[in-house]
């Protein structure tokens, strides 16, 4: 660098030498060194100046003013900091939270045993028989996972009992909490399904059967103590100990107390349902701690949630009081369903909604929810008002605790697919009303299930098909009828796809049927009621559930509000029901249906049909059919009090019936909840 040549900067620099007053500036290093507590005089405060040295500056600082500023300054950042924690909390406590993941997708139920039987095939390396035996299994469901999520859009599965189980329930009845049962596969089968799963961002929820093992249970079999529920018989003739009856009715003869004799105790357990099924004593802790660790076994294997069964069974009044009788007349022997069950039952299921409501639980515990049922009778009567399933509707939703998420349950293992429901209906009319029904459950708000099979419209199996000599479950009416296997093709050959198996097999001892499934598949599959047609098949039943599946994402019907159309009140048209699915800043859509089995006019509003069930003509619903439109604001007669109600879901952890536990989060406190 060369030497400053800039005339204008040296002028400058002699100027601000020749303006400084050098006494002012602490030059001594007595001075620099004086302390900061020195004090001046009035007559010698120095002016403030930049670069002052620190016994200036700390006299000025400590005037009032300065000290006041800052202060203030303080307040002010401190004022800001607080306002802005609390604006984010009310942001956050306003916001909807995220949904869970039984919010987003519809949950999948799979009977295992009817799903897939896996093809040895595709598992040569497996040294066990459990491929192409006629019965289905956990490598049959992996193989089909790319079905559930690529081909429907599933991504949440809930699977019935695949525990270790003598099967005289099916499952229902554990012997063993910890191992899938070896018709199913292995241990490494599980966690290779919960892996597949998860790569697919999946979820799985497993059956869990807390209110009763199987008597070949190690803990029924060593008689550990107090497990189970036993009491002495009645003197003197040493009879039940008192009037309780089994749920289960196995035959005509009634007889079926819940209660049997031990021999080698002496004394009689308690059995709500099969007399193979031992009611745990949930009173004690020891059942409780026991109860726990096999969930926490579970949720450390990757599980992602339980679906609890018959838990409304858990505990009974420990007063063992005889129920009464509903009709008193009735000629003996006793059912069940001829007492009150105040002593043995608890809500749960098939109850009253009020009861049921309870399972939603206090805001910390309990079930995300507890199976809505009330749509499950829909039909039986012979044919569906409009009114009724609006009723029925508005029942769950307006009396469901707020901020808590509503639930629609269509069919499962143990009742008659809602394809065969309605008696006399054609083969065309059970496509109409399954597609009716998916319009009706995907539009709602909250969680919606499909049992396998009703996505392709499955129908039951028929007496021709399952005749009484053929028929596997203990119960006396049958639900053998519903689950039946799934067709996964056409081609009866290969038992439609669902099995590898040939000859004779699976048969009871007196039935003739020339087949090695465990039951029959329905012969409806070879007419395209089967998987592979639909999937080509634009206008199939599976391809309905796939548009609404897709359909659903949309947050109109994931957070939007329900509203119900006042003028459905009066029941006129019969089959009629509507209501607005609303979403502000979002769509609106109304969802029309007609239940009956005549034409409807109906006013379209010129919305925009989305889906719809068969091709309406504008004004008019054929018999059985449905239409989704969007519509440009809210029509005016959905406007009014009370006519929406919007599920706003609340942060909330907890798990019962069906959950997103992860171990940490879950609460299990069987006493707590119903003790
Ligand atoms: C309810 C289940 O859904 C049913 O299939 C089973 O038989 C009973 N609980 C007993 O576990």
């Amino acid at each position: 660098m060369g030497d400053i040549e800039n005339p204008a900067f040296e002028q400058e620099v002699h100027k601000k030498i020749e303006e400084t007053n050098f006494d002012d500036v602490n030059d001594s290093d007595d001075e620099v060194e004086k302390s900061p507590d020195t004090k001046f005089d009035d007559g010698e405060i120095p002016e403030a100046y930049a670069g002052m040295p620190a016994e200036v500056l700390i006299h000025y600082s400590r005037q009032k003013k300065w000290v006041f500023g800052r202060l203030a300054g303080w307040l002010v950042i401190l004022a800001t900091f607080a306002t802005l924690i609390s604006l984010s909390g009310v942001i956050i406590a306003q916001s909807p939270p995220c949904l869970d993941f039984w919010e987003k997708s519809p949950i999948y139920q799979i009977y295992p045993r009817s799903f897939k039987d896996c093809d040895p095939a595709l598992n040569e390396n497996r040294q066990d028989q459990i491929c192409g035996d006629g019965i289905g299994d956990i490598p049959g469901i992996i193989e089909k996972l790319d079905y559930l999520k690529e081909d429907l859009g599933i991504s949440v599965v809930w699977v019935s009992p695949i525990f270790k189980s003598p099967m005289q329930d099916f499952g229902y009845d554990v012997s063993d909490y910890r191992q899938p049962d070896p018709v199913f596969g292995n241990m490494a089968d599980l966690q290779k399904l919960i892996e597949e799963m998860h790569n697919r961002g999946m979820k799985l929820v497993l059956d869990f059967v807390p209110n009763h093992t199987s008597v070949e249970h190690e803990k029924f079999q060593n008689m550990t103590e107090d497990f189970f529920v036993w009491r002495d018989g009645e003197k003197p003739k040493n009879s039940c100990p008192n009037n309780w009856q089994s749920v289960f009715a196995v035959n005509d003869k009634g007889d079926l107390p819940a209660w049997t004799y031990h021999p080698d105790v002496g004394k009689y357990y308690y059995r709500a349902f099969g007399w193979f099924q031992a009611d745990l004593n949930m009173y004690n802790k020891e059942v409780q701690r026991f109860l726990n660790d096999i969930l926490d076994f579970w949720l450390d294997e990757g599980v992602d949630g339980f679906r609890i069964d018959a838990i409304g069974y858990g505990f009974e009044e420990e007063n063992f009081r005889n129920e009464s009788y509903i009709d008193a007349s009735e000629p003996e022997p006793l059912f069940w369903s001829n007492l009150y069950h105040d002593f043995t039952f608890e809500y749960e299921v098939y109850t009253s909604t009020e009861k049921n409501m309870k399972y939603y639980g206090s805001y910390e515990r309990e079930a995300d929810f507890p199976f809505n049922f009330d749509l499950i009778p829909l039909g039986l009567s012979g044919s569906i008002k409009g009114a009724e399933v609006r009723q029925l509707i508005d029942n769950w939703m307006f009396k469901m605790p707020f901020g808590r998420t509503p639930n629609w349950v269509v069919g499962n293992h143990d009742n008659t697919r809602l394809a065969s429901r309605i008696d006399g209906m054609t083969d065309d009319d059970k496509i109409k009303i399954s597609k009716l029904f998916a319009q009706l459950t995907f539009t709602l708000p909250g969680t919606n299930f499909i049992y396998n099979g009703e996505e392709l419209g499955m129908v039951d199996l028929t007496e021709q098909e399952l005749p009484d000599e053929c028929k596997v479950d203990i119960q006396k009416d049958s639900r053998d009828f519903e689950r039946n296997p799934i067709p996964w093709n056409g081609d009866l050959a290969s038992n439609y796809g669902f099995s590898t198996c040939t000859g004779k097999q699976n048969l009871p001892q007196n039935c003739n049927q020339d087949r090695c499934t465990w039951l029959p598949l329905s012969e409806t599959a070879v007419n395209g009621l089967n998987v592979a047609s639909q999937i080509e098949d634009e206008d199939s039943v599976l391809n309905f559930y796939k548009k609404l599946i897709e359909l659903r994402q949309d947050e109109s019907f994931t957070r939007g509000s329900y509203c119900r159309n006042p003028a459905d009140e009066s029941g006129k048209p019969e089959g009629l029901l509507r209501y607005l699915r609303t979403l502000e800043g979002g769509k609106t859509f109304e969802i029309v249906f007609n239940w009956g089995n005549s034409g409807l006019k109906f006013d379209h509003k010129n919305g925009r049909n989305i889906v719809e069930t068969f091709g309406s003509d504008k004004n008019e619903l054929e018999p059985y059919s449905g239409v989704i439109l969007e519509l440009g604001s809210i029509p005016a007669e959905y406007q009014g009090k009370g006519i929406c109600v919007q599920r706003r879901a609340v942060r909330k952890r907890n798990n019962l019936i069906l959950t997103s536990a992860t171990k940490d989060e879950r609460l299990f406190d069987f006493e707590a909840h119903f003790g």
